[in-house]
Order: structure tokens, then sequence, then C-alpha cells
């Protein structure tokens, strides 16, 4: 059997594959909390083979959210309508991770499939549309475009409030019955913000030096890791390299990770980018080389960014270039793409046995007929 295929343990959950759908903002929510539409979304990755379901970036208060319609998980009211999702998720056999963010300076942003702050007064009503003046370490706006705002600098007993955020955030997805946390330090949001010296000015202990900028990462890690059950793992999502001049680097990456798996954080999700000035290339495989980084450090990796051939998610696999291969647009272009990947490598026989039980037998007919996977 392929790589790709074999199951994979990390501390107590054992993920029946190596696939992972990223996470993805919806920009559907009202209030912090999912619906139907986030059940369906979600759901269809559990239909279609996907080891680990990874839920979009959730905002740990109010005002980390991206936008008003992101998930949030600052309350206990949220804890419902996602433990319907991770139930629906275990039946089929896929883990459940939750993505626990803020975003800082980039918040209160628009939806974007909306195109920029373009409702009507009725759609305001309609979807709940809230707006507020983002935080950040330093007061300067991510860039001068008219969504971004000029942040408010937080103070030190503001940061440690947003410290203990995550930790109730993380005890909530526990109740929730989240088999994994990934903590979002990607990307230019606040994590990313407090690292890279393009959005950190501090002069007091969380700005200056490396080791200062990544005190706010590490003092997250460590809260939520002392509430998130030991037998669950713990993932940090990175921009291993800001990929912006002056930014923050690959080898600043495997200095932070090599603290953060001292704390248990269980695997770095190897992404890239956040900032003005973004440089890399967007082509097939383009991020791998950041968690072969990780792994050539000794880190446990998830690579993601265009992994779209069966043949080389397992190669990455195979070659030891990262632990887990995660998909995002791919995935929503085709939520089987698990089970199409799995007959691609492995043939038919026991590939079939990735479908849903109710669709199994009747799409092993219909190959048998046209005389496809034998
Ligand atoms: C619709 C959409 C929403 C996204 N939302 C998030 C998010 O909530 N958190 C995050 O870390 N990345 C987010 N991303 C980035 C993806 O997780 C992924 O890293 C990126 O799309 C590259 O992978 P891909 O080439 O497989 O799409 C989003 C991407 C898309 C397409």
């Amino acid at each position: 059997m392929s790589q790709l295929f074999s199951p994979l343990t990390l501390r107590g959950l054992t993920l029946r594959n190596r696939t992972v759908v990223a996470p993805m903002c919806q920009y559907s929510a009202q209030g912090g909390m999912a619906n139907d539409w986030h059940f369906v979304h979600l759901g269809r990755f559990a239909l279609g083979g996907f080891g680990l379901v990874i839920l979009e970036a959730t905002g740990v208060v109010p005002e980390g959210r991206i936008s008003y319609a992101d998930l949030g998980l600052w309350s206990d009211a949220q804890i419902a309508p996602l433990s319907r999702i991770v139930d629906f998720l275990h039946s089929q056999s896929a883990a459940a991770g939750i993505q626990l963010g803020h975003a800082g300076r980039k918040a209160a942003t628009p939806v974007w499939w909306r195109g920029g702050f373009n409702e009507t007064d009725e759609e305001k009503v309609e979807y709940g549309y809230e707006t507020w003046l983002p935080v950040a370490p330093s007061a300067v706006a991510h860039s001068d475009k008219p969504e971004y705002q000029t942040p408010h600098a937080l103070t030190v007993d503001e940061i440690k409030a947003t410290v203990k955020a995550f930790a109730d955030a993380a005890i909530r997805a526990d109740k929730a019955g989240f088999d994994v946390v990934e903590i979002h330090g990607a990307h230019g949001y606040l994590i990313s913000q407090f690292l890279s010296p393009l959005a950190n000015h501090r002069t007091d202990a969380y700005g200056g030096s490396r080791e200062n900028r990544m005190g706010f990462a590490i003092e997250v890690s460590a809260a939520v890791r002392a509430v998130w059950p030991a037998d669950k793992p713990l993932f940090m999502r990175l921009s291993v390299t800001d990929g912006s001049p002056g930014g923050w680097g690959v080898e600043d990456s495997i200095a932070l990770a090599h603290e953060l798996d001292k704390i248990g954080v269980d695997a770095i999700h190897a992404s890239s980018g956040g900032f003005e000035g973004y440089a890399l290339k967007a082509q097939p495989l383009y991020q791998v080389p950041l968690a072969k980084a990780l792994k050539d450090a000794g880190i446990k990796s998830i690579a993601v960014g265009l992994i779209n051939e069966p043949k080389d998610a397992e190669a990455i696999i195979a070659t030891g270039e990262a632990d887990l291969v995660a998909f995002a647009r791919g995935a929503l272009e085709d939520p089987n793409w698990p089970i199409h990947a799995h007959h691609v490598l492995d043939g038919g026989g026991d590939a079939y046995d990735l479908w849903p039980k109710q669709a199994r037998g009747r799409i092993k007919d219909k190959d048998r007929a046209l005389g496809l996977r034998t």
C-alpha cells in the first residue's frame, strides 16, 4: 500500500491516512456560530476519505476574527454546533481539528467572497455585520489599502489576556470533541505579527530580538498545551518564511520549532507569506521545501500548497519531506480527492473501502461494468 494511505499515530490519535483538509475560512458564520453550511462543507471531506479535517481560523476573541463572518470559540454557546460537526466527522472515521486564531491588525476585514465592504443596509442586518478596531503588537497598519485599519498596540496586560483566550478556546475545543488544535501562527495574523520584524516594532520584552518576538507564540503554545489533553496532538501553522524582504525566515522558524517542540507542539503546518512584498511564486509544490526544511531539522511537518497529483503527495510522504499532506483548494474542487488518489496509487481492492459504505459496493459494480480500477 502507498505511504500516503498508511495510518499515522500522534500521541493518542491514529489518523487513517496522511491526507488533511487545510483550514479554510468560509465567511459564513454569524456571531461566530457554526451552521449548516459548515456542517455540509466539512462533512463532505469526511465522506471523501480525508484523514484529518481542520476547521477554519476560529477567533479566540470576537475582535480576533478576520471578518465578522468567521467562526469563533470565545463562548460556551459556540461549542454545540461545532460538536455536531465533530461527531459527524468521527462517524465517518475522519479526525477533527480546529485552527484557533487571532487576526491582529488584519481583523475586521471584508468577507472576501464579497470583494469588499459592499453590504447594503438590509444585508448588514441579515448577515450580522459588525466592525471594530483591530489590535496588534504595534500601531502600524498592515497596508495602506482601505480595508486595513491602524490597530491599537496591545498592552502587556492585553497580551496576557489574549494568551488566556487561546487557552480558554482550547478548553472549549476539547469539550466540542476535537482531536487536534492547530494554533494559527501564519499569514501575517497576530502571532505572525509578533514574530515578524515587519509588524513588531515593540521595545518591551515582546519586541526587538528574535527571542523576544518569539515570546508570544511560545506563551500561547504553552498555555494551550497546559489545558489541551496530553493524548491529543497540538499543531502550529507558521509562515515558515514571510517571503518578504526583512521578514521572518526559514532559520527563524527552525529555531522557533525547536522551542515549540520542547513545549509539546507535535507538528508544524508549513505555509508562507502574509505581509506586503511577498515574493514566492505560487507553483506546484512550492511550499514543500519549507516542510522539508523542518523535517531535516527533526521537526514533524505538514506540507501544503498546490499539491494536486497523487504521485506527488505520495512522494512527499515516501521521501520524508513531511509527515502529512494538506489540501485546501484541491479539496474544494474534489472533496473525494483522497479516495480518487487511493485508487490511483493502490488500484481497486481495499481502496474501495474508503468510500462510504452506502456507496462503495455500487461504485465497485459500476467500475466492473466499465472495466475500471481492476
Ligand atoms: C477559501 C480559503 C480559505 C482559507 N482560509 C484559511 C484559514 O482559515 N487559515 C489558514 O491558515 N489558511 C487559510 N487558507 C490557506 C489554505 O489553508 C492553504 O494554505 C492555501 O490555500 C494553499 O493550499 P492549496 O494550494 O491546497 O489551496 C485559505 C485558503 C482558501 C482557498
